[in-house]
């Protein structure tokens, strides 16, 4: 087992360089299953839900060659099965995009049900919805999914709820269908529009990614050869924003896209943070205690709840009283116990949580309860008083690549041990 030890009150500064997308990663990859070539793709991150992703495509009969940490190429030219390996697919949440992909480009697929961080309920009845309405049959039975089309036919789908997944996986599977499909109601996060940029790039015609309508107008065939730069990763990003804040630090943070930004921003500026924005780059820099701020988590480009638990680390220790209102994952309190076993004072009741700010956190063994629980303890474990042990790292290595390093070279005191 490995724990992360961090001896902390320590002000985060210097300089730190973003990795690309994990959610839009772990979508690029299976959307390389359409195309019947060869493509190279830069700034992949490198992390365990990508290793995974890539192992999935092997297994389907994919050739994947590690050029660099951070660059693949992909030959999806010798897909020979329609059964993804049921134990790898049940592993994490992002799986459920290879039903999407496979049903374009050999319309059959079994994987095994969707796994990922432990949220709540993660209903995937849009994908369904969406599957079927293209002309698919889709089963779930004994934890797994099996969809099947003999042909996919372009159609409208209107989204009942704003998903990032269910909007992807749509769009996959309408990218090799006959005619046009119009996905109503689609969420707009920043991967959505780098999914639909890598499939135009390989010969897709996907337009309106970003805008709650997508068309996708049906093609015969993804050519390949090309090479694709994943987007910065947004929740990076903002995790490292949120520690220069809750640190009292100054940070320039590099290589992420600033108008994705800007939810983040907001609410760093409304705590007393403050920011200097250089659109490639973003300084953050926070010389007081921070002020009380009401959080709603929404869809892009509301606050994103994958930041919420590092903003509930800076809302802790602010002078006063602070409210999140979680509004898409039921479950997203759990990091709150850990942090209320470092001193902080937070009541979570169904939806909403409140902070009544303290002094200071201190140190206590800790429990990552999921990947940006993880990160928000890290952020905890820097600023409290003392020895701060944090468990559950698999949850973390999921998501960001190199963490202890990336916070080592800012200051921190972290290292990982293997008990
Ligand atoms: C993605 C992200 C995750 C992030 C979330 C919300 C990936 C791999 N993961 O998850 O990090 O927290 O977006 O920004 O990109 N829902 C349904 N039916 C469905 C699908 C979703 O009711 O078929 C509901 C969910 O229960 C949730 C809301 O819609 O309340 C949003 O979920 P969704 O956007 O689909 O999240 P994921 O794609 O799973």
């Amino acid at each position: 087992m490995e724990k992360l030890v961090i001896t902390g009150q320590t002000p985060l500064k210097g300089e730190v360089t973003i990795s690309g997308a994990k959610n839009a990663a772990v979508a690029i990859l299976p959307a390389t299953l359409l195309i019947d070539g060869v493509c190279t793709i830069e700034n992949i991150p490198n992390i365990s839900d990508v290793k995974i992703s890539c192992e999935i495509l092997e297994k389907l009969g994919a050739k994947i060659t590690w050029n660099t940490p951070n660059e693949i190429t992909i030959d999806t030219r010798n897909i020979n099965t329609t059964v993804a390996p049921l134990d790898l697919t049940r592993k994490f949440r992002a799986s459920y995009y290879i039903v999407g992909a496979m049903l374009g480009r050999k319309g059959k697929i079994q994987v095994g049900m969707p796994g990922g961080c432990k949220l709540g309920a993660r209903p995937i009845d849009q994908h369904i919805k969406g599957f079927e309405a293209l002309g698919a049959t889709v089963e779930v039975e004994k934890g797994n999914i099996t969809a099947t089309a003999d042909k996919l036919v372009g159609n409208s789908v209107y989204m009942d709820v704003v998903s990032v997944g269910a909007t992807i996986n749509v769009m996959l599977s309408a990218v090799l269908a006959e005619g046009t499909t119009v996905i109503d109601n689609a969420a707009k996060e920043p991967h959505i529009v780098d999914v639909a940029n890598f499939l135009n790039t390989m010969g897709a015609d996907i337009r309106g990614a970003g805008t709650d309508i997508i068309k996708i107008n049906g093609v015969k065939k993804l050519s390949g050869n090309s090479t694709y730069s994943v987007v910065p990763d947004q929740i990076e990003a903002g995790t490292f924003m949120l520690a220069a804040v809750a640190s009292k630090g100054d940070i320039l943070i590099k290589n992420c896209i600033t108008k994705h930004l800007e939810s983040i921003t907001a609410k760093i500026i409304e705590v007393g943070g403050q920011v200097e924005d250089y659109g490639d780059s973003i300084r953050v820099w926070c010389d007081r205690r921070p002020g009380k701020a009401n959080i709603k988590t929404l869809p892009y480009p509301g606050f994103p709840t994958d930041l919420q638990p590092q903003m509930g680390v800076v809302l802790s220790i602010a002078e006063g009283t602070s409210i999140i209102n979680e509004s898409i994952w039921e479950s997203r309190f759990q990091y709150t116990e850990e942090l209320n076993k470092m001193g902080a004072k937070i009541t979570a009741q169904g939806k909403s949580a409140f902070f009544e700010g303290v002094d200071k956190l201190y140190s206590a063994p800790v429990y990552s309860t999921d990947l940006r629980a993880g990160a928000a303890l890290i952020i905890a474990g820097i600023i409290a008083e003392g020895e701060t042990e944090i468990y559950n790292l698999e949850h973390i290595d999921r998501g960001y690549e190199n963490i202890e390093e990336k916070f080592r070279n800012l200051g921190a005191k972290i290292k990982r041990i293997k008990e």
